[in-house]
């Protein structure tokens, strides 16, 4: 396939659905999706096409929370740094196979910038010792 520049919202459908095909057979973060949050699709998908489009697009079509549902799944699945890493493998992969150019790009160097924020704010609540700024003795009186 030839990759194009992301260029209106059909393309970011096409990413996004082609994104979430990986993410739903893959063999790491699969079952996440599938048998942990039990996604609806038909819900999920419409809100992330209109985060990538107001993302890539300036579409301003997404006015939500997009930590919210992370910290929510933590709880009932300690969401560690691998499982960050293949989601922003697969989605990178997805970009490249699909498109090209700037918006492209963009979508790459946001992905990564969420996904650290994201990987970052969950290991600071699942190790909370490991991640103290030093301040606290990780053991007392030492
Ligand atoms: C291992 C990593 C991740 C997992 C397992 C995960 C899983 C999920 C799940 C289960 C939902 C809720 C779906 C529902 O409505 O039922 C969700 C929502 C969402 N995720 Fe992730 N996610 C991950 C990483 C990311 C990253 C890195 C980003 C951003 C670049 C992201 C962006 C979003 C957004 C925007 C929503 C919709 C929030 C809302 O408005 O309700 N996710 N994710």
């Amino acid at each position: 396939m030839v990759q194009r520049e992301i260029a209106n919202r059909e393309d970011v459908i096409l990413l996004v659905d082609s994104f979430y095909e990986k993410v739903q057979q893959d063999n790491l973060i699969g079952f996440i999706f599938n048998d942990i949050a039990r996604v609806d699709w038909s819900h999920h998908l419409p809100i992330m096409y209109n985060f990538w489009e107001s993302l890539l697009l300036d579409s301003h079509n997404y006015g939500r929370n997009a930590m919210e549902p992370h910290f929510r799944l933590n709880k009932l699945i300690p969401l560690e740094p691998a499982f960050f890493d293949r989601w922003l493998e697969l989605f990178e992969a997805t970009v490249h196979e699909l498109f090209t150019g700037t918006k492209a790009s963009l979508a790459i160097t946001r992905a990564r910038s969420i996904k650290g924020i994201m990987a970052l704010k969950m290991d600071r609540i699942n190790h909370p010792a490991a991640s103290n700024n030093g301040d606290i003795p990780v053991v007392p009186g030492k």
